[in-house]
């Protein structure tokens, strides 16, 4: 009887789908099938016979994984990890790194466990893995996703090597506040360049292909919307509107997920009140039922315990919400090994839910070919191979952002360095640490083969180069502050311990700055441990007496250029105000040094843009330039616009400007570029042909010319403006970035295309649409880019 009743019902549905009367496209109702290695019947046969023969407690077994070396949190356990292996009671590792140690438990797991199930190693591999490479918010900064790809490929490579078939990244969080010392592992703040480059990472690690012996399964993080956390503190409560939550956040998460992610890794926040570690709309409605995702995902390090803290139940509750709503793999925090089998048992969580689980686990073992290759050959590491070091060199060169180049009276401008200078001094805690040039994720990359700047000058100047250390990063820094940065170890400590007499070592810096023609300073903060993980500041300067050194040197006279060694955007007003060119260089990697110089000296000219907004101060933070309008805009239609209104009622600060130090976008080169007026093929659209498809429906072409003498590339940027929607829409949003090499002279023409990807928004019912509209559209090199057209989208 009943389902007679629904069968009309169905057919009603259909019948208005196709109708199109207002519900979303036809294409976006079937479910998708992001990893077809994920979803093949041939595999899931192998997963559903082997699930059958599993007891309740080795279903469990798979679903909990253990740190055996290295720990990132607290209370790393100190289990009989054989024993475990040999019973069937651990699926995944991390931290074990190396072909001899994974072999050592994966010849326990396959030969003496009943099932003879490989265990998956997962590890940290973040900016590459032997060989270290930029930090992943500076390889956002060079606007280029085959750059990405090619470090995600050679980290694979080198994880493979060692034993580690699945990597916990890329880490796609959006970071609009560098308070949050994640912002690091970030691309920043934009979900258009941010889903770039997560598909760019996927594609690079996993090669549309988990069974090749050099792909590693990834596992997305953090999911979800961990860089919201309020204030900028890390593991903080994310509160957010759930059009912002998709619209902004989930979307790199989503590119990752269509791009064939394997696994996912749930976050330690809350999402709305609702821990995203035991959050049914994130981990099964959005990513299962509307994204399609067959992977697994894994907790975060001992996430799935901690929703004890978060106030929702007690172990047994906790564990059996995480498990629900979706988190497959407990990482580190052992509750699912603990509580979950007497659960089912007492009929409390159905066994379907963990035998769900377990099939999720077991895809990915088998897409990744372990039961076929459970082991690793033994040989030698890749460490630092000239042919790796080479591509280290390369893509560092493209990460570096241009921030400020004018002239110096007499002088011209200050960079490239040229003949002229004839004795340069080089100043700076960050001038010659080598263990600082990796950068916040380095866990493998060994700091005995990073140069540094010195090393790197020193070979271009010999005796030309003089050298001072000026003071150290955390010279006056409060004793706490000390201790939470050297935690972690003898390098770091090494590093950071703060010398007796910064007045002293400042004067010889400046005596030294006084004997040079001009004055190089590296500068920035330290990057272990006060970026990354549990690094959130409320201050964004310079660390210990580094701006007082700063100031002192400029105080010479002497023309000083600054370089910025840091994994997140600092406070740089006085700087911006009194020093003539600055070089963003972020945390570069095991060639720091070599790539600085090639860019200080015009081997290579900087090409890199700002994937983050540099604040004026950090009271303006969160600062973005994607800003959703206001009714009282300070300066006119975009805030984001320099402007000078002395009217009070308006959206603004006191004792600031609401615009960027350097808006998003930004980077300068050693050329100039022009652009012609951008051309629009169809300037009037039907609303219904952009819903209708996902293919672009106009496109916007420019003329981008070299106007200046030497090469360079530019990262051309379109940007929209959506002027009358229901749901009001930012200021500006990239919807298109290309990178060009223009040789001096040279014009080229960029097109951009356009349609329902570009053009879409969250409407009040949280569905993707476009409605009948403007949209104003930018092309330039930057967010304030000026040269316009518009798009009418019509009835
Ligand atoms: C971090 C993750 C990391 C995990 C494993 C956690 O503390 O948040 O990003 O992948 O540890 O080391």
């Amino acid at each position: 009887m009943k389902t007679t009743l629904i069968r009309p019902f169905l057919l009603l549905v259909s019948l208005l789908l196709i109708a199109g009367l207002g519900l979303p496209p036809a294409s976006a109702q079937s479910k998708p099938v992001p990893n077809a290695q994920l979803a093949s019947k041939q595999l899931n046969a192998r997963v559903d016979a082997l699930l059958k023969q599993m007891t309740l407690d080795e279903k469990v077994g798979q679903l909990a994984q253990f740190s055996a070396g290295y720990a990132t949190g607290p209370g790393a356990s100190n289990m009989r990890y054989d024993d475990m292996a040999a019973k069937g009671q651990v699926g995944s590792f991390l931290n074990v790194v190396g072909a001899e140690a994974t072999n050592h438990y994966q010849h326990i797991a396959v030969e003496k466990s009943r099932l003879h199930i490989p265990i998956l190693f997962g590890q940290d591999v973040i900016h590459g893995h032997r060989t270290t490479f930029p930090v992943p918010l500076a390889l956002a900064a060079s606007w280029d996703p085959a750059a990405v790809e090619l470090v995600a490929h050679y980290g694979a490579e080198e994880a493979r090597a060692d034993g580690i078939p699945w990597v916990f990244s890329p880490m796609v969080d959006i970071a609009r506040d560098p308070r949050w010392g994640r912002i690091v592992e970030s691309a920043g703040e934009d979900p258009y360049l941010g889903s770039a480059m997560a598909r760019a990472w996927v594609k690079g690690y996993q090669q549309g292909d988990l069974s090749k012996p050099d792909s590693v399964a990834v596992s997305v993080k953090h999911f979800a919307a961990y860089g919201g956390a309020i204030a900028g503190r890390d593991y903080n409560a994310v509160d957010m509107g759930e059009i912002t939550l998709r619209q902004v956040y989930l979307e790199p998460y989503r590119a990752a997920v269509e791009a064939g992610a394997a696994t996912l890794m749930s976050s330690f926040n809350s999402i709305n009140g609702i821990p995203a570690s035991a959050n049914p709309l994130t981990l099964t409605q959005i990513l299962r039922k509307e994204w399609g995702f067959d992977g697994f995902v894994v907790s975060d390090w001992g996430a799935v315990a901690e929703l004890r803290n978060h106030s929702i139940g007690d172990d047994a509750t906790v564990a059996r919400k995480a498990l629900v709503a979706g988190v497959d793999a407990d990482m580190e925090g052992n509750l699912y090994g603990t509580v979950i089998a007497a659960q089912v048992r007492a009929g409390k969580i159905p066994e379907s839910v963990v035998d769900e689980a377990v099939r999720r686990i077991l895809r990915v073992k088998f897409a990744l070919g372990l039961f076929d290759h459970p082991y690793t050959a033994e040989g030698p590491a890749y460490d630092a191979t000239p042919e790796r070091r080479a591509a280290a060199r390369k893509v560092a060169g493209e990460t570096f952002v241009l921030l400020k180049n004018d002239p110096v009276e007499g002088v011209g401008t200050l960079l490239p360095l040229t003949a002229k200078a004839k004795k340069v001094a080089l100043i700076g805690p960050l001038a010659d640490n080598k263990a600082e040039m990796l950068g916040a994720w380095a866990v493998t990359g060994d700091p005995k083969y990073a140069v540094t700047l010195k090393t790197a000058l020193a070979e271009r100047l010999g005796d030309r180069l003089l050298y001072a250390q000026g003071c150290e990063l955390l010279s006056g820094e409060d004793a706490n502050v000390i201790k939470r940065v050297n935690f972690g170890g003898p390098v770091a400590a090494d590093a950071h311990l703060p010398v007796p007499d910064d007045a002293k070592t400042i004067a010889e810096a400046v005596e030294t700055a006084k004997k040079a023609d001009v004055a190089i300073l590296a500068l920035g903060e330290p990057t272990n441990w006060m970026e990354g993980e549990a690094s959130s500041r409320v201050s964004l300067g310079f660390t210990g007496a580094q701006q007082q050194l700063l100031e002192a040197v400029a105080a010479t006279g002497k023309p000083v250029i600054l370089v910025i060694l840091a994994g997140r955007p600092l406070e740089l007003k006085w700087a911006a105000a009194h020093v003539p060119a600055i070089l963003l260089a972020w945390s570069p990697g095991v060639e720091a040094g070599h790539a600085v110089a090639d860019a200080l000296f015009g081997d290579v000219n900087p090409s890199g843009k700002l994937p983050a907004t540099l604040p004026r101060a950090v009271g303006q933070e969160p600062l973005y330039y994607a800003q959703l309008p206001t009714g009282r805009p300070a300066h006119g239609d975009l805030s984001h616009m320099p402007g000078n209104s002395e009217e009070k009622f308006m959206s603004r600060y006191m004792d600031e400007d609401n615009t960027a130090l350097f808006p998003f976008g930004w980077g300068l080169s050693y050329t100039r570029f022009s652009y012609s007026q951008p051309a629009i093929s169809r300037a009037e659209v039907p609303v219904q042909e952009v819903l209708a498809n996902h293919s672009p429906v106009t496109t916007v072409g420019v003329d981008v010319k070299n106007t200046g003498s030497v090469a360079g590339t530019e990262v051309v940027q379109l940007y929209i403006r959506n002027t009358a929607a229901s749901v009001e829409q930012p200021v500006r949003e990239l919807k298109g970035f290309a990178r060009v090499t223009l040789a001096p002279g040279e014009t080229k023409h960029v097109e951009f295309p356009l349609g329902f990807d570009e053009l879409n928004f969250y409407s009040a019912e949280i569905k993707r649409t476009v409605e009948p509209t403007t949209y104003k559209i930018w092309v330039g090199g930057n967010s304030l880019a000026t040269a316009e057209t518009s798009l009418q989208v019509v009835e």
